[in-house]
Parts: C-alpha cells; structure tokens; sequence
C-alpha cells in the first residue's frame, strides 16, 4: 500500500538551552493513510509539543518525522513548507479567524495566498462550507459568528486543499458539548468521504474513545497505542494486579452510520494531492509564504 502516510522515529523535543524541558522522548509510531486516531494525555505531557513535529511546525532535537515518504530532516524550509501545506490541514483550539474578513474569505485566503485560483477556491469553498452547514453565511463576517460556527469555518478552511491529515489540537476545547458532538460528526464525515486521516488531541475520553486508535503520551512518552483495548490510567482495577483494565468500548471500524452526507468530487483514497496545489490550511500556511506552490489548482 505504499509509504505510511507518517512514520515518527524516536522522536524527541527538549526546550530551552540552559534550563531543559524535556518535553517529548523516544516516541515512535506509524499512521497509515486514512485513520483516525486521537492522542491523550495529561496536561503538559508532551501532546501539543508531539503534534506541532509531526505538522512540521516545529522541529525534533532528536529523531525524525517521515510525511509521505519524506524524511522532513532532509528537506530546505521551502520544502518543508510545501509538504506541509499539500499534506496537511490544522484545526486547534482557537479558531484563529480574521475579524474583518468574511467566511468565506476567511476559508479562500490561505490558498489565495498560496496563489490558488480565486474562481476554484471560493466554489470549493462554498461547497465545504455547505458540507459544514454554514451555507448562506458566505459573506458573514467571522465576527459576527457564534463560537461554534466559527470553529467550523476554521475547519472548513483546514479541509480547503482536502489534506491527507489533518492534525487537530483540542478543536472543540472552546465549544459546548452540542458542538462538540457537531464537530466530530463533521470530521467522521469527512474521515469516511474523502479517507482523510484524523490525529485528534483531546483532554476528553469521551471523544478519544470514538476515534479508531488512541495513543497516550504521558511525561512526554508514548505509553500506549491502541485500537481496542484502552486502559485507563484514571480508572486503576485491581483485576489483574499490576495493571488498570478498563477497555474502551470497541470503536466502529467503520466511522459509524451517524453522518451521512456526501462529498462532491470526493476523491475516496485521501491520498493523492496534485503536486502543485498550494496550501490552505491554518497558521501553517502564513508562515512561509514563499512555498513554490504554482497558480494550478
Ligand atoms: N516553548 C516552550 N518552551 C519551554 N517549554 C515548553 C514549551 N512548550 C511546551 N513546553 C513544556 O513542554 C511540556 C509539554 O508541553 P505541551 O504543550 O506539549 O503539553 P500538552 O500535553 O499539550 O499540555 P496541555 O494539555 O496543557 O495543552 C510541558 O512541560 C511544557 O511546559
Ligand atoms: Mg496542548
């Protein structure tokens, strides 16, 4: 099936060169095209620091991320910033809109900047925002919006370049448990229709135990990798001893039944982006905005 989508090899992050943190060590794992994982953890235990390599937001003081089949330690900042803005979408706790600005500018903007065909973005754009149901709220301004709403544009924009991966930082941190519920439906949705892959950080059990795999990072390890059988550290049975033994209910295998509305123009493998397409999604993509994406979209 070709290269994983990311391979993370003893993967390591200390802050600070006098006083260290070491935030993230020896994590390695490997996520296929197409899954939708989560990563637990206690506050300050490396989830945030574990995401922002894997976006190439950052980089590891020791080991290596592969996207793709890229060794990113191999590659110029311009590179780095190209495969991340073809690969990746990002959705964190705050939604990081543009007051002044419109929805819909807001979604286009990223790939504006990118140099994306205006015409191509606003009509996928206004087909991504009517997937989120905010249809009629195109020419809103951000500020106008409820909290909820605006955290959807913020995917909307996210999913804009339809990503392979989308990394997720506590997305519904702000919002209330009916848009909480809304916004991993939506992400579920977009999981099953486009085979967009998910790494969801998240404080909330609940949520982790909807995804298909959990990993757990604690004191900046990785302790746990799991696709059916999560032991909860907050929940100690004496069962077996040594060990807590709460499973997580299994997860369904397929993204459940619950959402349901299609995609246009879905491609279902999640994996092919043209080379050219220029990046639209979150922070990411302000960064560097010499990446050599071309006009084609
Ligand atoms: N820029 C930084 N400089 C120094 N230390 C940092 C920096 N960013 C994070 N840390 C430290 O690294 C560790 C991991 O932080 P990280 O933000 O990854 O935790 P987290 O699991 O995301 O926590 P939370 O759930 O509170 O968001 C913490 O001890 C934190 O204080
Ligand atoms: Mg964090």
């Amino acid at each position: 099936m070709g290269e994983p989508l990311l391979v993370a090899e003893d993967l390591g992050k200390t802050y600070g060169t006098e006083v260290k943190t070491v935030a993230l060590q020896g994590v390695s794992f490997t996520l296929e095209r197409g899954e939708f994982a989560s990563i637990v953890g206690q506050s300050g235990s490396g989830k945030s620091t574990l995401l922002n390599l894997i976006g190439l937001l950052d980089t590891p003081t020791a080991g290596s991320v592969a996207l793709d089949g890229h060794d990113t330690r191999r590659l110029s900042g311009n590179d780095r910033a190209r495969l991340r803005n073809e690969l990746l979408g990002f959705v964190f706790q705050f939604h990081h809109l543009l007051p002044e600005f419109s929805v819909l500018e807001n979604v286009v903007m990223p790939g504006l900047i990118g140099g994306g065909s205006a015409a191509t973005l606003r009509a996928r754009a206004v087909e991504v925002l009517g997937l989120l149901g905010l249809d009629g709220l195109e020419e809103k301004n951000a500020n106008q919006l409820s909290g909820g709403q605006k955290q959807r544009v913020a995917i909307a924009r996210a999913l804009l370049n339809r990503p392979a991966l989308v990394l997720a930082d506590e997305p519904t941190g702000n919002l209330d448990t009916v848009n909480t519920a809304a916004v991993y439906d939506l992400f579920r949705t977009i999981h099953r229709e486009l085979g967009t892959a998910f790494l969801i950080v998240t404080h909330d059990r609940a949520v982790a135990q909807q995804t298909d795999r959990i990993l757990e990072v604690a004191d900046g390890r990785l302790v746990q990798d799991v696709r059916d059988a999560y032991v909860s550290p907050a929940t100690p049975s004496p069962v077996d001893g040594d060990e807590a033994t709460e499973p997580l209910p299994e997860a369904s295998p397929s993204g459940g039944e619950e959402a349901t509305e299609p995609l246009p123009e879905a491609s279902p493998d999640g994996g092919e982006h043209a080379a050219d397409e220029p990046a639209v999604s979150g922070p990411g993509a302000h960064e560097e905005p010499e990446r050599g994406g071309s006009a084609h979209v």
